[in-house]
């Protein structure tokens, strides 16, 4: 049941918003002064004020910003018997919803009321959903999450560029998609790039978009992601990988919000907000000229660290009995339970993948278990390996050969089958004779 109060002095109004609005199911209460209605609002919440605009010891209007206070405030209505655009309209700057000329109708004080608190019900609604949206895949309780939903809070609702750092696999875009759908653009689009995955040709005209016959193969016009993203959010992922040549065009899209199409003469306004994230330090890449300075200043504006989940070691508990959950739903099998051994033994690791390396691991363990119980040994056996070289980015800048890399592939592929080489030859696609062959050339111990 909403909670009203009444705010006149003139007792036949009191006694008529009082009778209509009982009768249409509210709780009313009612006060004649400025002074009764801010220690009615002391005392308790109300979801609604009617307030008279002339009281005898205050104005209504100046009374305004004291009332609405509390989480979330009430809606406020003023009464006026000089129903003035210029009273009204200074009131509603001041935060009132809406107002009522004296004299007015029952069913029009009903009217008026029951949109007033239909409108906060839908809001407080909505808020939910896309909080629910924005942090409901988000699990932690460590105080380190915690202080990563505050900067989030205090972040989203700008339009300011955020820098995501943190090591791999640690939730650097789910805390992308947070900053969007806590801000106000969640009802549009979030466009996630991997600026890593394409060549600079490619990229660029994925980005900016090409005109008709830009290049061979371009037989129409495309609207680039930086178009999708507008009036959204674009998230540009690794994005030390952006290659040089493309720098300045985004240089130019963040300071002038606009952007050219490959091949076109023009260029054009968009507005998107940019989100990059990094999991290896710029700064070096500044150092080593990968990335422009004024580049890296102006992505840098606000720079979140997500941090790894070793520091968080609090959360492994609650993010493990989240995973498992999921993985037992997605293979149909019941809740499983995890053992307090296999939880202490998660806790006591180094996690160097972070959130993923876990969230792999707990899949790898609900399938592995018997029954529903997943054990020390289920999720104690041998971890899948760094990824090789070659299937991601390398390290440092070592190039790795062909040969290089097929040794390695070969030598974790073995690791994966427990050194059973015939499950290793039908794993890597060929036959034992020539595994035995590959095996002599690299020199693998071949027990
Ligand atoms: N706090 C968290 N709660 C629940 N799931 C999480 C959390 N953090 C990360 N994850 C999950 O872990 C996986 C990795 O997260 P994400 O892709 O956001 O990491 P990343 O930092 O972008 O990694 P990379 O640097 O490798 O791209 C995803 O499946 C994500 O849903
Ligand atoms: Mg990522």
């Amino acid at each position: 049941m909403s909670a009203i109060l009444v705010v006149d002095d003139e007792r036949g109004i009191r006694a008529l918003c009082n009778d209509v609005l009982t009768r249409a199911g509210y709780e009313v209460e009612t006060v004649d002064c400025a002074a009764g209605a801010l220690a009615a609002t002391a005392r308790r919440r109300f979801d609604l004020v009617l307030c008279d605009i002339n009281l005898p010891d205050q104005d209504g209007v100046s009374l305004l910003p004291r009332l609405l206070v509390g989480e979330p405030p009430p809606a406020v209505l003023l009464i006026t018997a000089y129903p003035s655009i210029d009273t009204a309209v200074r009131g509603m700057k001041l935060g009132a919803r809406d107002y009522l000329g004296k004299p007015f109708s029952p069913d029009e004080l009903r009217m008026v009321v029951s949109r007033a608190l239909a409108e906060d019900e839908l809001r407080r609604a909505h808020g939910e959903l896309t909080k629910r949206l924005a942090y409901g895949s988000m699990i932690g309780e460590s105080p380190a999450m915690q202080q990563l939903r505050a900067t989030i809070d205090k972040v989203a609702p700008s339009d300011a560029t955020v820098l995501i750092t943190g090591d791999s696999g640690t939730g650097k875009e789910l805390v992308a998609r947070a900053l969007h759908f806590a801000g106000r653009r969640a009802g549009r689009a979030f466009v996630p790039v991997n600026c890593g995955a394409l060549v600079g040709t490619l990229l660029d005209s994925e980005l900016f978009g090409h005109v008709r016959g830009a290049f061979t193969g371009a037989d129409s016009a495309k609207r680039g992601l930086f178009v999708t993203a507008d009036g959204g959010t674009l998230f540009l992922d690794e994005i030390g990988e952006l290659p040089i040549e493309l720098q300045p065009k985004l240089l130019r899209a963040l300071q002038d919000g606009e952007i050219k199409p490959v091949g076109g003469t023009s260029a054009m306004r968009v507005d998107a907000r940019v989100i990059a994230a990094t999991n290896r330090p710029l700064a070096e890449a500044v150092r080593s000229g990968l990335l422009r300075e004024d580049l890296y200043y102006r992505l840098a504006v606000i720079t979140i660290e997500v941090p790894p989940l070793r520091n968080r070691r609090e959360d492994i508990g609650l993010l493990a009995r989240h995973f498992a959950e999921d993985a037992a739903q997605r293979a149909e099998r019941g809740r499983p339970e995890i053992t307090d051994a296999a939880l202490a033994h998660l806790q006591a690791q180094a996690w160097p993948g972070n959130v993923r390396e876990l969230e792999n691991t707990i899949e790898r363990a609900v399938i592995l278990a018997a029954g529903d119980v997943i054990d020390v040994a289920d999720v104690a056996g041998p971890r899948p390996a760094a990824p090789s070289p070659g299937l991601s980015t390398f390290a440092g800048d070592h190039v790795p050969t062909l040969d290089e890399l097929e040794r390695t592939h070969i030598l974790r592929v073995l690791e994966l089958c427990d050194n059973q080489k015939t499950k290793a030859a039908a794993m890597l696609g060929i036959n034992r004779t020539t595994l035995w062959k590959k095996l002599r050339t690299y020199g693998i111990e071949a027990d």
